[in-house]
This record gives structure tokens, C-alpha cells and sequence, in this order.
């Protein structure tokens, strides 16, 4: 039985479907009840910040892949919700950890990065066997940004470089890590192209047959001095296949 935490999430929900697909035995969990799409799999209720429900989670679990994660909140609570995981894990025996996190996080000092930089730290020091993936960010996190402005005549970005990576195919690497397990860090993803979030605006908008002036916003500090350099990026493992231009092209 595989568990996977955040079964709703962007992440979560491919995980599951995908698990799903290929015949595992699988239980999300979350804190709210079970979508339509999630058919084929068991459904927890639980919280990792209460701790409400997760002892019920793992039980009888052989590998648990976390994708949850207080998102909405930069992580505030994600050290939390590792530590609870971690102890009911403990407590069921010794499941296998998959762990979801993001290239650079150590090397850009970002509130939530730090906050994934002491998570994969509690997971290497919890004494399961664990695996930590750490992918580019998802074609969806630039798209999410770029939504929300809809509305407003011009459409303001970090100047920044990314490097973008379809979402199913870090499920389908999740997955694969979860079939063929890998001690400590796997091998780093990312998509198939450096690009800058203003030449992404730029698709976007071209997509959707639209013109409005992009306006690029420098990044300060160390944080914008990372990104500068690229600190995001894993050329040498450029192993996603679908670009952003595919990735509009098919939600189109
Ligand atoms: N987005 C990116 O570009 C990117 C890139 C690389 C890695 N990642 C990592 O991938 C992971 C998933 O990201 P995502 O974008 O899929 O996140 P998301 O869509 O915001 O989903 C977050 C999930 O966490 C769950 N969750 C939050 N608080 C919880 C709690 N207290 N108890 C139980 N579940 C809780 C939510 O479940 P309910 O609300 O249903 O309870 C939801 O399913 C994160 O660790 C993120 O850092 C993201």
C-alpha cells in the first residue's frame, strides 16, 4: 500500500492517478473529502498539523510519498507536518519516505525554501528509508501567477530564470522512485528548456491571443542574486520532455 499526503494537491493528484493507473494499491490523504476524480483509491481524512487522522493513514502503508505542503502558506507549517508524518511512520514500522522537493533550495534563501531545506534535513535524520526528489518548478506555479492578473492591464514578473517542468512527469518520476527505490538524493529533474518567466509571460499571452505590456520586476537581494545565477536550474539533468509552449498548447 502506497500512501501519498497532499492527494489533492497539483503534485498529489497525478501521484495518485498515476499509482492508480499502473495497478499499486493506493491511499491520499487529505484533510478534505474524496473528489470524483480520485476513483481507485482508498481516501484518508486527516490533518499533519493536528496530527487528527494520520496514525489511520499509515497504518499498514509499505512507502509513503509527501507531496503535502502548506503552500498557500510558504511552508510556515511544513516542519510540522514532517515531524507528525515521521512519528506515526515510525510508530507503523519502517515505510519508505518519498520526499518532493525543489532544486536550489539551499542556495536561495527564500522563507519557503529554508522551511524544505529543514523538512528534507528531519527526513534523512527520522531513520526510515527515505528518498528526497528535488524538481524545477512546475509549468503550473508561473501559469497560477500569470492568472491572477488577468484582469489587470499589465502583467507584472520577477525577472527571473526557470526552468520548467510538466507536473506528470515528476509524478512519473515519483512513481518510479516508489517502484525502484533510491537511498538518500535521487538524481535532480527539470524540464527541458532554461527560459525566463518574462519570455514565459510572453507564450502565455500569445496563447491566449492577447497583448498587454509584460513588466519585468528585478528580484533584490540574495535571493535575486541566486536566481541571477541560476541556482534554480539543473542543466545537466534537463530530463523533462513537454516544454511550456506544449504545456499551453494542450490546456489550450
Ligand atoms: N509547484 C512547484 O512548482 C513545485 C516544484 C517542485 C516541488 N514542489 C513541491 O511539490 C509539493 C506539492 O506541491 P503542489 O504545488 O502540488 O502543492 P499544492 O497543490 O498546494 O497541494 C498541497 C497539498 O498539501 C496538502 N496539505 C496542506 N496542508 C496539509 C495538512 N495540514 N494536512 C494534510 N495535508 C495538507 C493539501 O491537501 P488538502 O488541502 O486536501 O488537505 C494539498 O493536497 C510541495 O512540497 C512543493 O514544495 C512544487
Amino acid at each position: 500500500m502506497i500512501l501519498v499526503t497532499g492527494g489533492t494537491g497539483t503534485l498529489g493528484a497525478q501521484v495518485v492517478d498515476q499509482l492508480v493507473a499502473r495497478g499499486h494499491e493506493v491511499r491520499a490523504l487529505s484533510r478534505k473529502a474524496r473528489p470524483e476524480r480520485a476513483a481507485g483509491a482508498q481516501w484518508a481524512l486527516g490533518d499533519l498539523v493536528t496530527g487528527e487522522g494520520i496514525d489511520a493513514a499509515v497504518s499498514g502503508v509499505d512507502t509513503i510519498i509527501h507531496c503535502a505542503s502548506a503552500t498557500a502558506k510558504q511552508g510556515t507549517t511544513d516542519a510540522k507536518q514532517a515531524t507528525c508524518l515521521i512519528e506515526a511512520a515510525r510508530k507503523a514500522g519502517t515505510p519508505r519516505l518519498i520526499y518532493i522537493s525543489i532544486v536550489g533550495i539551499d542556495e536561495v534563501p527564500m522563507p519557503y525554501y529554508k522551511r524544505k531545506v529543514l523538512v528534507e534535513r528531519l527526513i534523512e535524520g527520522s531513520r526510515l528509508p527515505h528518498t528526497i526528489l528535488r524538481a524545477t518548478q512546475f509549468h503550473d506555479l508561473p501559469t497560477m501567477l500569470f492568472n491572477a492578473q488577468k484582469r489587470l492591464p499589465v502583467l507584472m514578473v520577477p525577472r527571473a530564470r526557470i526552468q520548467p517542468i510538466e507536473v506528470r512527469e515528476v509524478a512519473a518520476r515519483l512513481v518510479e522512485l516508489a517502484e525502484n527505490p533510491v537511498d538518500g538524493r535521487a538524481e535532480d529533474i527539470g524540464g527541458p528548456e532554461e527560459t525566463t518567466i518574462e519570455q514565459l509571460a510572453e507564450q502565455y499571452l500569445a496563447a491566449q491571443g492577447r497583448r498587454k505590456k509584460i513588466v519585468g520586476v528585478p528580484v533584490p537581494g540574495r535571493i535575486g542574486a541566486a536566481i541571477t545565477e541560476g541556482k534554480l536550474l539543473c542543466p545537466a539533468n534537463a530530463t523533462g520532455k513537454e516544454t511550456y509552449a506544449d504545456y499551453l498548447a494542450r490546456s489550450a
